[in-house]
């Protein structure tokens, strides 16, 4: 494959076909930038002051680390004065970050969770970034919470870093999902894979199988099924494996297939499930149906879901099609 960089792919696209103008272009590519200073941060670690807890919380009420709160930072003062964004979201602020007004406003509403997989980065397991992209509604000009609140249909772009033993960052605008690495030596993300796909069949699962007590029927049965293997109603055995971040967990299975869980439970009815819909679940889902993948709540398409809130909360199966088609359909029978 010819190895372009991320900035030369996305001026082609620019330049070739009509996916992208200059102003997207220049919100990735400074996304980009921020999840290099993120990976640099990480990577110091201990060295820097960078591990631990920051001893806040979060709208949600969780315990935020340093680095929830230091990539947090980052993004915003990346994203703030290019003059492309109208307003920034994330899972570590209440409400949206207004661009300040010395700077001039664009068309695009971004989202993100900073850093997900918070309580692997002290035990220095891979942890990342997820983004969404949005257009801000016409005639908005101080965009609150509901200017934010569209489907998941309506994403015009969406991607995640992943901080691993490689620093990759997986992208789609809609026509599919590319893959960079990170090449530390010249600070560029170079595109290492064009086409992502995930195959339709999968021998491996991921769940938090502690859960289990508090799963729905539907959940129950098939993880039960799964786990009884060769003898049991699948007739094959399958393989469990649980990063407990959803970045690393969703790159498995883009890059060998899968089916990754987070059900809704009733440890705690109040919530609909511990992933968020707006900068979790929704850009992950845009990401694997467009490599051929599926994501429901059990019951409906999660890009379909009309949100309420933003920080809602929201059932998340995602992965290899076939698998997670039957496990929509045990939710229907
Ligand atoms: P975050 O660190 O952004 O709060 O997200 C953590 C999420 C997700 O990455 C992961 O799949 C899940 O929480 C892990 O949950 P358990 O701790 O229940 O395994
Ligand atoms: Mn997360
Ligand atoms: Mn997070």
């Amino acid at each position: 494959m010819r190895r372009i960089t991320l900035m030369q792919y996305l001026i082609e696209l620019e330049r070739q076909k009509d996916w992208i103008n200059a102003d997207l272009r220049l919100l990735i590519e400074v996304v980009s930038r921020a999840c290099k200073a993120i990976s640099i941060a990480i990577g110091k670690g201990e060295l820097a002051g960078m591990l631990g807890g920051a001893g806040s919380q979060n709208i949600q009420g969780e315990a935020q680390k340093k680095l929830d709160v230091i990539s947090n930072e980052i993004l915003l003062e990346a994203n703030e004065w290019g003059g492309h964004l109208a307003a920034m979201a994330s899972e570590e602020m209440d409400h949206p970050h207004q661009i300040p007004h010395r700077f001039p406003r664009g068309e695009y509403l971004l989202l993100f969770d900073p850093l997900d997989g918070s309580s692997n980065i002290d035990v220095n397991i891979s942890v990342g970034t997820i983004f969404s992209v949005l257009r801000c509604p016409e005639g908005v000009t101080e965009p609150d919470d509901n200017a934010f609140l569209q489907p998941g249909t309506a994403q015009v772009c969406a991607g995640y870093a992943v901080y691993g033993p490689s620093t990759l960052l997986v992208l789609t605008l809609g026509h599919g999902v590319a893959c960079f690495t990170l090449d530390r030596e010249t600070g560029s993300f170079v595109l290492t894979q064009g086409e992502m796909r995930i195959p339709e069949d999968t021998g491996e699962f991921a769940i938090n199988a502690s859960n289990m007590r508090f799963w729905e029927p539907p959940v129950k049965r098939y993880i039960d099924e799964l786990l009884a293997g060769k003898s049991g109603p699948r007739g094959r055995d399958f393989n469990m494996r649980w990063v407990a971040s959803m970045v690393a967990d969703v790159h498995r299975i883009l890059t060998r297939g899968g089916i990754f869980m987070y059900p809704r439970d009733t440890k705690d009815p109040s919530k609909a499930g511990k992933l968020r819909l707006m900068y979790e679940a929704n850009p992950m889902a845009f990401i694997v149906e467009q490599a051929g993948g599926a994501a429901t709540n059990g019951r409906e398409r999660i890009l379909g879901i009309r949100p309420t809130g933003l920080h809602q909360r929201v059932a998340v199966i995602l992965g290899s099609k076939n698998e997670v088609g039957r496990v929509t359909g045990y939710h229907a029978a």
